[in-house]
């Protein structure tokens, strides 16, 4: 499973690639305005560091602009992953972004049968937005198996599944558990994915009991 982080903020980003388990990065219109930064800006910064898909979002509405916004942003870097909208005219600028060979995330996704519809008009990215269904009473998880199960029976569908609006760690083990290709997570909810108290208690008595030897590994 790929592990793409969900933000804008571009220190958390240099912090977590060090890692090694950042494959990719995803932003939106929301979380640029909460760097109150210069969006191209922010997207060079984040190439420099990041080799894997860097999603960059439209924000026109209609086919013309969206080409144009989306153009534009795919200067950038190659590895930009233009992101538009789950609407008709989304779908249409999804179609003419790849052939043109431009990555293109499909977000905002709410049902399989949008899903479907970003699979054939090429996506390379489908984003279903789980929290967002969690959020209001459905079952964001239900979404992410239909989706898994309808691509499963056309082989033929290229199209990475990116479980997208992830709340807690929960949502990350499941979408594994369910083969979902991607998950964009939060930088705090990947920082938690290796957290268990058990671990904790376990190193320190294994560094007490260390201590009590006087040995030193590399003197
Ligand atoms: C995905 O690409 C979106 O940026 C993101 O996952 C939205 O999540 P939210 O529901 O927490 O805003």
């Amino acid at each position: 499973m790929k592990f793409f982080l969900d933000t804008a903020d571009v220190e958390e980003i240099k912090d977590l690639a060090q890692t090694g388990l950042v494959d990719g990065v995803t932003t939106n219109p929301s979380l640029v305005a909460k760097t109150g930064r210069d969006f191209k800006e922010i997207l060079k910064e984040i190439c420099a560091i990041i080799s894997g898909p860097v999603s960059a979002e439209v924000t026109a509405t209609d086919y013309d602009s969206m080409m144009k916004e989306g153009l534009h942003l795919a200067k950038i870097a190659p590895n930009i992953a233009i992101k538009v909208p789950l609407t008709m005219e989304g779908l249409r600028a999804c179609r003419s972004f790849r052939e043109k060979g431009i990555l293109v995330n499909v977000t905002l996704c709410f049902s399989p049968s949008q899903a479907l519809l970003a699979a054939k008009a090429g996506a390379s990215f489908i984003s279903p937005f789980i929290g967002r269904l969690d959020d209001i009473g459905q079952d964001g998880m239900e979404l992410l198996a239909s989706i898994r199960e309808i691509y499963d029976n056309y082989p033929e569908i290229e199209t990475e599944i990116l479980a997208a609006s992830i709340r807690h760690t929960r949502h990350v083990v499941e979408s594994a558990e369910l083969g979902i290709d991607i998950a964009t997570i939060p930088p705090s909810i990947l920082k938690k994915l290796v957290e268990h108290p058990l671990t904790d208690k376990g190193l320190d008595a294994f560094l007490k009991d260390w201590k009590k030897t006087n040995q030193s590994i590399v003197a």
